[in-house]
C-alpha cells in the first residue's frame, strides 16, 4: 500500500448553506465532499481540559475530522515530519489518510470531535504502540 506523508492530508471545506432561515447547514457526501464512502461517525465529547486523545495510526482507515463544535489540535506524525491543524469551523474537515499517527489534544469546553471513517471499526487497523509505527512506517532510527 502507497505511504502518505503528512502533506497529503489536508483540510477540506464542506458545503455550506445558508438561507433565510438563521444557521447554516454543512453536508458531506460520500465520493464528492471526500474520496471515500463513509461507513461509520463516531463523536467524542465532554474531554476533559488538558486531556489528549488518539496517539494512534490506522494501517487502512481514512477519516474526516470535523469540529462539529469547539475547537481542538489534532497533530499528524508521518515518522519524518509533524503538521498540527486547530480545528474550530464546523464547515472544515481535515482529510487523514491512512498510515498517519494522529495526537489530539487542546480540546476546548464543549467541544465536539464528529471523525466520518472509510471502514467499520477493527481494532486490528490499529496501530496504538509509537515504535510499532515507526517499524510499520520502515523508519529505522
Ligand atoms: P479510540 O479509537 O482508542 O479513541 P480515541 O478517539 O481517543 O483514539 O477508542 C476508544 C475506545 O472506544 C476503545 O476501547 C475502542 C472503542 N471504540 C469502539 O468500540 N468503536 C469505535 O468505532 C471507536 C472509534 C472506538
Amino acid at each position: 500500500m502507497e505511504k502518505y506523508n503528512v502533506y497529503d492530508c489536508s483540510i477540506i471545506e464542506l458545503d455550506k448553506h445558508h438561507s433565510d432561515r438563521k444557521g447554516n447547514i454543512s453536508v458531506v457526501e460520500n465520493g464528492i465532499t471526500v474520496p471515500f464512502d463513509v461507513k461509520r461517525v463516531y463523536y467524542l465529547y465532554d474531554v476533559p481540559g488538558g486531556e489528549s486523545r488518539g496517539s494512534h495510526a490506522h494501517k487502512e482507515l481514512s477519516q474526516l475530522i470535523i469540529a462539529a463544535s469547539g475547537s481542538f489540535r489534532v497533530t499528524l506524525d508521518d515518522g519524518n515530519v509533524k503538521r498540527s491543524f486547530i480545528l474550530n469551523r464546523p464547515y472544515q474537515g481535515l482529510y487523514v489518510k491512512p498510515g498517519i499517527w494522529r495526537d489530539l489534544d487542546d480540546f476546548s469546553s464543549g467541544a465536539v470531535c464528529m471523525v466520518l471513517a472509510s471502514e467499520v471499526y477493527k481494532e486490528d487497523d490499529y496501530i496504538r504502540d509509537y515504535n510499532n509505527f515507526l517499524d510499520f512506517r520502515n523508519i529505522h532510527r
